[in-house]
């Protein structure tokens, strides 16, 4: 039973065999390998034990390896040779036992069989609000390394400061110093890898924490209907309640994407404003929503920071536009075109005499567009579509 159970363990038992058995050894003990090596194990019966080494043989990670691989030494020992080892299958070492016939273990060996760890690369790091610094960062080469790699991210004060050691392990290859930090002194930022098999260093970065600053997604994300508009949504948020308290300023991006599609349009000219006005849009379409935010001017730094995450994504439709139900979709037509020239010219109008005065553009425009969609229901299909065509090419909103 007991043996059964040592079989099924994952992890490298040997020490506790050794401790159980004392029957035989087997050398060399813990090897450490490169991947590819081979290495040819003995296992020595002791003094006194009456175990003839033609009957053992040997496992693997639990599998009997073949007969063809074992070489018998003498009356007591019996040899194995493992050619072309693969990485070990835990990072706790792999299990090659020597068993008798019976089944029974007489002894055992850890191999750890990998590779040394490669230069790590890809620094990059954050501070949230100039409050903290979390690094990640990329294992280098393949990233595996079939045995247990320690990363430690090490940081210090580039002219005076002494070496520290990352201690907030956040995941799998990143750390987050959580305090204490110095904002107006670069630093130098590293990562040590290091395994059975040997260490490295990746390249030292130098970076101050105003550059890299970023902060929470806006919040109280609304989206909403523009009147009647069915082409139009308007968005509007809350800024992260940590600009004021860091006396940051920001931008904001804005992207949305229909309903069924994973394609998002990004909004970039948005500014320091918490609000938006989305044009062009599909009528009665459901659109998902996100804001994200970049602090600037931090403590007076010129440079921006870095995005936000983007907002939880908030949804709104756009009005349904009645006309494209219809069967009658035609866009030529004597009325139509007549009302497209008009239009042509409404909106040249608009242009020239709303000159460098965009809100009374917009609001005109807005204006217009309601009163076409309510005075158009009464009237006939063609000509609606035709207005809407226009407005699509010509409208002075976008
Ligand atoms: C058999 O070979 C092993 C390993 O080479 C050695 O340690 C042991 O003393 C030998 N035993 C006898 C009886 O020759
Ligand atoms: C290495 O892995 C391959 C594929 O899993 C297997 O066929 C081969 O026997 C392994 N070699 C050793 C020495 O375990
Ligand atoms: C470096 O990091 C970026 C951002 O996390 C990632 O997209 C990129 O794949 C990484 N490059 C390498 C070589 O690992
Ligand atoms: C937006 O930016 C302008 C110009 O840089 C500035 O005067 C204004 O105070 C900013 N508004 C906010 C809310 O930060």
């Amino acid at each position: 039973m007991m043996y059964s159970l040592l079989f099924l363990l994952l992890s490298c038992l040997m020490k506790l065999v050794s401790c159980l058995t004392s029957l035989a050894m087997v050398v060399p003990q813990d090897p450490v390998l490169t991947m590819g090596s081979s290495l040819t194990f003995t296992c020595i019966m002791k003094s006194g034990v009456k175990v003839d080494p033609r009957e053992l043989y040997w496992t693997l990670n639990g599998q009997r390896l073949p007969s063809e691989l074992y070489t018998l030494v003498n009356s007591s020992a019996l040899k194995v040779t493992l050619h072309g080892l693969n990485g070990s299958r835990q990072q706790s070492g792999d299990n090659l036992l020597c068993h008798r016939m019976d089944g029974r273990i007489l002894a055992g060996s850890c191999l750890y069989v990998g590779l040394p760890p490669e230069k790590p690369t890809n620094i990059t790091c954050w501070s949230k609000n100039a409050k903290d610094l979390t690094c990640k960062w990329s294992p280098g080469g393949e990233g595996e390394t079939f045995l247990h790699t320690k990363y430690t991210l090490k940081y210090k004060l580039r002219w005076y400061g002494k070496e520290n050691e990352c201690q907030g392990i956040v995941g799998l290859n990143s750390c987050c110093i959580p305090k204490d930090l110095a904002l107006f002194t670069p630093y130098e930022i590293w990562v040590e890898a290091s395994n059975k098999l040997g260490s490295a260093a990746s390249d030292i970065i130098s970076l101050d924490i105003l550059d890299v600053v970023t902060t929470d997604a806006p919040f109280d994300v609304q989206v909403n209907r523009v009147g009647d508009l069915e082409d139009q949504l308007s968005v509007r948020w809350s800024s992260p309640t940590a600009l004021k308290d860091f006396l940051f300023q920001a931008k904001y991006q804005i992207r949305y994407r229909v309903e069924d599609s994973t394609e998002w349009k990004v909004v970039d000219d948005i500014g320091n404003q918490t609000l938006c006005r989305l044009a062009g849009l599909r009528p009665g379409t459901v659109y998902f929503v996100q804001v994200r935010c970049n602090p600037v001017g931090i403590y007076g730094s010129r440079k921006a920071g870095i995005w936000s995450e983007w907002s939880i994504p908030t949804a709104a439709s756009t009005p349904r536009n009645e006309r494209s139900s219809g069967t009658c979709y035609q866009k030529s037509g004597e009325s139509g075109s007549n009302l497209r020239r008009e239009l042509k010219q409404f909106f040249g109008w608009v242009k020239k005499h709303a000159y460098g005065c965009t809100a009374l553009n917009i609001k005109l425009y807005d204006q217009w567009r309601v009163w076409l969609q309510k005075s158009h229901k009464t009237r006939n299909q063609n000509q609606e579509v035709a207005v809407f065509v226009g407005l699509q090419e010509d409208s002075p909103g976008r």
